[in-house]
């Protein structure tokens, strides 16, 4: 059975493209839904060229009642019947009551070598702490910011010169690979082998 993917962003949406672009072929999944929590986020109209319906659950009129938008967000997505969900630079906390709903059913990249790092600013934190080598990594969502069990991470050295820039550009051409990998290895060890014969 084919699994459908519904992916979370806020920004460019260049780990929710490789995603998209993964799910071809032979792969257990196909995307369903793109959904920003802005219409400026840049990553829709990339979306929209690959064929990928998109949505929109804007926080912003939510004044921070987080229940309220996460009904908001609950229910769009409900259209779409996914069966998992990639958070993909998804700039939003969610509460327990979300993640619990889709607790083994949500995933999340992180641009640190969790456990450290948790948060943002995650490589001009590296680099000020001197750290000689940084990463990414892909886990599942707990309610726990930036926890859950962890399904795969990717290391770059930290280089001589780096700025927090040109490291979080090291670090992101890991996450284009690692996040399809651990995306497709997670639905493939979820799914039923077919029976043949
Ligand atoms: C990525 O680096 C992702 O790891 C990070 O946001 C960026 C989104 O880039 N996510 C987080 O910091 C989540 N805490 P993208 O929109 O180009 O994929």
């Amino acid at each position: 059975m084919t699994r459908r993917v519904a992916i979370l962003i806020s920004g460019s949406g260049s780990n929710m493209v490789k995603l998209v672009e993964s799910m071809t072929g032979d792969h257990p999944a196909r995307p369903c839904v793109v959904l920003a929590n802005s219409a400026d986020a840049k990553g829709l109209e990339r979306a929209r060229e690959r064929g990928v319906p998109t949505e929109v659950v804007d926080h912003r009129p939510f004044k921070g009642d987080r229940a309220a938008f996460e009904a908001a967000l609950q229910s769009t997505l409900m259209a779409y019947q996914p069966d998992l969900i990639c958070l993909a630079g998804f700039m939003r906390v969610l509460t327990e009551g979300f993640v619990s709903r889709w607790r083994g059913r949500m995933l999340n990249i992180h641009p640190s070598l969790l456990p450290k790092y948790r948060g943002l600013h995650t490589h001009a934190r590296a680099l000020d702490a001197g750290e000689t080598e940084h990463g990414c990594t892909v886990h599942e969502v707990t309610p726990e910011l930036d926890d859950g069990p962890i399904l795969g991470q990717a290391r770059v050295p930290v280089l001589t010169g780096d700025t927090p820039e040109t490291l979080a550009a090291r670090v992101l051409e890991e996450e284009h690979r690692l996040y399809p990998a651990m995306l497709r290895q997670f639905v493939l060890r979820d799914t039923p082998s077919v029976q043949t014969g």
